[in-house]
């Protein structure tokens, strides 16, 4: 094979057909020199064979970045998943995760993916909006999840699949919902009342139904990227955040936060995608296997989600160096009341079918106005 190719070149160059050096050469490369090298290349081809064969067989590689810890219920899943991936194609595809922003933050991130720099990520589902995908942010609803069984009802469930299939157009496919938790709020004061929260500067993520929500809260939102949020809390640029207790914890926001109140307001959780060129482009059976092996991932990423927040919680309680308020049912039915006003405020934006679709699917029923 290396030889014909190497006459064939030869040939061609010697009849004056330009495509080999046009292509492969520099221009000026005379006759004789091209001959050489021609001979120099047929004297190696044995040699090159099973290099091009070796790298034939090269695993197919996947960069897969998040923005969390690996001890955390995505950086957990993320290893799972590649582990898995390696056992499940017989080491045909390799998959590299980069935790902890170290490859791109939040905004980079999705970038990436769609250039192709980066084939797997799995972003919290409030950042999806800004790829025009609005839609995404009826999961930051404040309240609109009592439970995690409710909010399976829609991620397992046909709510669940229409709106991963809303990536497509933006050259995404969605292959999983991950869960994490509901979330709880810090500050350097207590946050008892929905007076407490008057003034203060609320790191959020970068969602518009996020900043209603600190809004409806008299506090004023500002959208940072994960990887900024502990300088700034530290810093005192904002002057507080949410999340779930397992990245409050991993990301050391508790010893630059007093207090900590478990307000379980809202959910987090994450939409697993992939560049959609690379994920239609492999083979079938590799993407069957791939696709178990996301199925696995998911159940580790759900299995752990209760047990890292609580661990978390309980980690932040003995350090000492933060409060934990538990509100009151009286306190928690204030807060409620001020942050459902968020839903009819946000429906034009998130569009109202689907408000009305995960009411369906969940059993909400929105309070009758007083
Ligand atoms: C955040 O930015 O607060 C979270 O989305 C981070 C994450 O991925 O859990």
């Amino acid at each position: 094979m290396w030889e014909s190719t190497i006459c064939t070149a030869f040939k061609a160059h010697e009849n004056g057909d330009t495509r080999f050096t046009h292509t492969a050469m520099p221009l000026n490369v005379t006759r004789s020199a091209f001959a050489r090298l021609l001979l120099l290349a047929a004297g190696f081809g044995p040699l090159l064979a099973p290099l091009v064969q070796a790298q034939s067989q090269a695993p197919i590689v996947i960069k897969f970045s998040h923005v969390v810890a690996t001890d955390t219920p995505k950086g957990k899943a993320a290893d799972y998943f590649a582990r898995r991936a390696a056992e499940l194609t017989g080491g045909k595809v390799r998959v590299e995760v980069f935790p902890n922003s170290q490859l791109y933050r939040d905004k980079e991130e999705m970038e990436a993916l769609q250039l192709g720099a980066v084939q797997m990520l799995a972003p919290s589902l409030s950042k999806f909006a800004p790829l025009g995908v609005k839609e995404f942010e009826v999961f930051d609803l404040p309240f609109i999840f009592d439970n995690p069984q409710e909010l399976q009802k829609v991620t397992n469930g046909p709510v669940g699949q229409a709106l991963l299939s809303k990536l497509e157009t933006r050259g995404i496919t969605g292959l999983a919902y991950w869960n994490n938790g509901f979330k709880v709020m810090s500050a350097n004061r207590p946050l008892r009342n929905v007076a407490d929260y008057q003034g203060l500067r609320m790191r959020i993520q970068s969602s518009k139904v996020l900043g209603a929500q600190m809004r409806a809260l008299n506090a004023t939102p500002q959208v940072l990227a994960f990887s900024e949020t502990h300088a700034a809390l530290q810093s005192g640029s904002v002057d507080g955040t949410e999340n779930p207790p397992s990245n409050l914890y991993t990301q050391r926001m508790h010893e630059v936060q007093k207090h900590v109140s478990l307000t379980y307001h809202g959910y987090l959780g994450y939409a697993v995608v992939v560049n959609k060129r690379f994920w239609d482009g492999l083979p079938k059976d590799i993407r069957a296997a791939l696709t178990q092996a996301v199925a696995e991932a998911t159940q580790v990423a759900n299995d752990s989600a209760q047990k890292d927040n609580q661990a978390a919680l309980a980690a932040i309680r003995a350090s000492g160096k933060t409060q934990i308020h538990q509100p009151s049912a009286a306190e928690r039915a204030q807060l409620k009341a001020a942050l459902l006003t968020v839903h009819k405020e946000m429906a034009g934006r998130i569009g109202d079918e689907t408000i009305q679709d995960i009411y369906q699917a969940t059993g909400f029923h929105a309070p009758r106005p007083h």
